[in-house]
């Protein structure tokens, strides 16, 4: 295999193996922000992607698809048990995310993280050209940078945090908090979504470990110096705006508003079904305006699309309950032969019908309770060039730092969740439309090509102070 300048190294490949309903195995594009944003950054670079297809013990040779090398990590299922449903998605997701759901912690999930770390680790080491680059993503891979740097000194090494990183009050509990921190400090340049996670890690290296730091850098034991610093990723607003403009898919728009009895508005929710993602209170919200005659079904129907996720993790399958649960109630307390309450859709879509769902909504609710960045509320922006639209937003998302021009929302708050909904459905015309051209010129500014690029000048700005120092060193 030729050596590949620039390696990604993320949990998930941009591709999952999926067996469908017909038992036919088949790809299928990966859930989740981090591959909507880095997918169209792998198609500018000569690189390569070490991931796992998404299904247990599964032996692939390096493959392309869609013009990015792709080269698959295999787990077993019962490291998908431990690894990934374990201390990936039941330690870190819920403590990392202010222990909305309280965390597990095992030592043998930690001793598969790291097995399954050093796995990651060994195949970017292997598959890294002399002096090229490895970007290792997210959560899931803490320890990956530290092991890298161990396995090849030569390359420079990047690591960006997709998702939230907490107060040292809560990260404290992590019974391997000086490994995890460590992992991450044998990276060059460290990313954040938002300065208040760069704050967080910078405060917990110098509690824990006692290193000196200055501004956004750490300086280690070893004479390196680690840049720490929040990048807000974003999307590639391109497909969003062309497919927005296409005949057909506002035509389906206005066929999903008919579907639904031509209500007066129409709200959307867009998730995984995920407990940060305040869907619970959405729908509490949204059921007492009901209750209360404050809105009818005709005046506002909710639609909410809930990707499946994680569904063998309890904490999600809780969720699922409790989510149905609530919104059989009050689409039975509320809908009549022609409108529903909401319309619940436990299923993923092709972007073209996610765009004619963004286009036919009157109002989006993004009312996490806690979430890195938030993609769903700039693809809903994306798409708006009619800038018609009102954007329901948690202050608690990485996109609330950015997007100023949004009713913003604390979705603890059920009341004043509840006005805020009231006051975004009857929203005047001009009123929506400038708030709706600010947070456009926000988002098409800083779409994900400017994130990558000004990471990537980061990482490059630290490869030659690291060879300058080298050569310093040994002058
Ligand atoms: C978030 C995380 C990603 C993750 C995605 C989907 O966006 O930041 O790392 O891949 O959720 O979750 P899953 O567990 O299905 O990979």
């Amino acid at each position: 295999m030729v050596a590949a300048e620039f390696v990604v190294v993320a949990n998930r490949l941009p591709v999952d193996r999926v067996v469908t309903a017909d038992g036919e195995e088949i790809w299928r594009t990966s859930p989740g922000g981090l591959v909507a944003a880095l997918e169209p950054m792998m198609h500018t670079v000569d690189g390569a992607w070490v991931g796992w297809a998404g299904m247990p013990d599964l032996e692939l040779a390096p493959f392309t698809a869609d013009g990015i090398r792709l080269l698959p990590v295999p787990l077993s299922a019962s490291e998908i048990q431990l690894y990934y449903e374990g201390f990936s998605n039941d330690t870190i997701w819920p403590l990392y995310h202010d222990v909305i759901a309280p965390p597990q912690f095992h030592r043998e999930w930690w001793d598969a993280y790291v097995t399954v770390n050093l796995r990651f680790a060994e195949a970017a080491a292997t598959a890294v050209a002399k002096g090229g680059t490895v970007w290792v993503h997210d959560y899931q891979l803490q320890l990956v940078p530290e092991m890298v740097r161990n396995l090849r000194p030569d390359v420079t090494i990047g690591y960006f945090h997709h998702i939230p990183f907490p107060a040292h009050s809560l990260y404290a509990q992590l019974p391997w908090r000086d490994q995890v921190l460590r992992g991450l400090l044998g990276a060059d340049v460290i990313g954040f979504q938002r300065t208040q996670d760069a704050a967080n890690f910078i405060a917990a290296v110098k509690r824990r470990l006692g290193y000196e730091t200055k501004a956004a850098l750490v300086a280690m034991p070893d004479g390196r110096h680690v840049h720490v610093k929040a990048f807000p990723i974003s999307i590639d607003t391109t497909p969003y705006r062309e497919l927005a403009r296409r005949p057909d898919i506002r035509a389906r728009a206005a066929e999903i508003r008919a579907g639904l009895g031509n209500p007066k508005r129409i709200l959307l929710g867009v998730d995984r079904l995920d407990y940060t993602k305040g869907i619970r209170h959405r729908i509490k919200a949204y059921g007492e305006l009901l209750d209360q005659g404050r809105i009818s079904v005709e005046d506002a129907t909710f639609i909410q699309v809930a990707s499946p996720s994680r569904e063998r993790v309890d904490a999600y399958v809780h969720l699922r309950d409790e989510v149905e649960l609530a919104i059989g109630r009050i689409n039975g307390d509320h809908d009549t032969l022609g409108h529903t309450a909401i319309r619940y859709l436990h299923q993923g879509f092709p972007r073209e019908e996610m765009v004619a769902m963004y286009l036919a909504a009157d109002v989006m609710l993004v009312t996490a309770l806690r979430d890195g960045m938030n993609l769903v509320a700039k693809e809903y922006v994306a798409t708006r060039a009619d800038n018609r639209g009102v954007l329901v937003l948690s202050e608690f998302t990485g996109a609330s730092d950015e997007l100023k021009q949004v009713v913003r929302v604390n979705p603890h708050d059920i009341e004043g969740m509840k006005d805020a909904i009231v006051v975004a459905l009857e929203m005047p015309r001009e009123e929506q439309a400038r708030r709706m051209r600010s947070l456009r010129k926000r988002v098409l500014e800083h779409d994900v090509d400017a994130w990558s690029r000004s990471f990537l000048k980061a990482l490059e700005h630290a490869a030659a102070h690291r060879h300058h120092t080298h050569e310093q060193e040994h002058a």
